[in-house]
């Protein structure tokens, strides 16, 4: 049977708690992807995989229309809870396209820390194009491809699927690595064009909270993120 990548059950509710306080998405993956999304007020944004709704909830209360799409009930029960009625989320597999959405519909799309779970990526950047407006912006997040291959080992330029354990919780998250050639290749393949590439790093915040987890996400890469336009 395929692995569902959608963080369903137990791995939802740990992925819902672990969000909002971790070093990881708190502090280094969302200041970034906010800091390139930049003023948001007035503009209609697409949150792919909304997860528990940290970003749509923040990106609402800074003056978006935000849509959030996921597919883990899960998650979104916990996204219902957290942007209380200020953005609306939608059930939706990402694998499938966005029947629910007309052409040039959003101004923004935002897809953090959920496009290496998606097989086809393909019709997934087919279907964001779609729904963008002529200029509008794509923001991605990914895992950093060199975290990957020191963490998993074997080739840097491997693509095979694999399962990363979280937070000492039992449970393990599902996807493709893939190296910086690939990522980016597909997404300018797909007729975006690149304006900024940052790898964050935790804001300052975090070192005093957790001074250990500060130092060592200022030495080691974790995440990638990408702005980019659709012409
Ligand atoms: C690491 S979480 C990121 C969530 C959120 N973007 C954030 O940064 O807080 C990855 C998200 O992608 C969702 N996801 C993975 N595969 C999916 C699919 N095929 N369809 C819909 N959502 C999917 C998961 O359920 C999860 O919410």
């Amino acid at each position: 049977m395929r692995k569902a990548t959608a963080y369903h059950d137990a791995l939802g509710d740990f992925f819902a708690e672990h969000a909002d306080t971790s070093p990881y998405n708190a502090y280094t993956d969302r200041p970034a992807m906010l800091e390139l999304a930049g003023d948001v007020s007035g503009a209609g944004i697409l949150d792919v995989g909304c997860g528990a709704g940290h970003y749509a909830a923040e990106l609402a209360a800074r003056g978006a229309r935000v849509v959030g799409i996921e597919g883990s009930d899960t998650l979104l029960r916990h996204a219902r809870a957290r942007v209380n009625g200020h953005a609306d989320l939608l059930l939706h597999d990402l694998e499938e396209p966005f029947g629910f959405a007309d052409d040039a519909s959003f101004d923004g799309v935002l897809c953090a820390l959920a496009y290496e779970h998606i097989r086809n990526r393909t019709q997934l950047l087919r279907e964001v194009r779609r729904v963008l407006r002529p200029d509008g912006w794509l923001l991605v997040s990914t895992t950093h491809p060199t975290a990957d291959w020191l963490h998993f080992g074997g080739s840097y330029f491997s693509h095979d699927w694999r399962d990363l354990p979280v937070g000492g919780s039992g449970l393990s998250i599902h996807y493709q690595r893939m190296p910086l050639e690939t990522f980016l290749g597909e997404l300018l393949t797909a007729g975006f064009v690149l304006e900024q590439l940052v790898e964050p790093r935790p804001i300052a915040d975090l070192r005093q909270i957790d001074e250990a987890a500060y130092d060592k996400l200022h030495r080691k890469p974790s995440f990638l993120a990408v702005r980019l336009r659709r012409p």
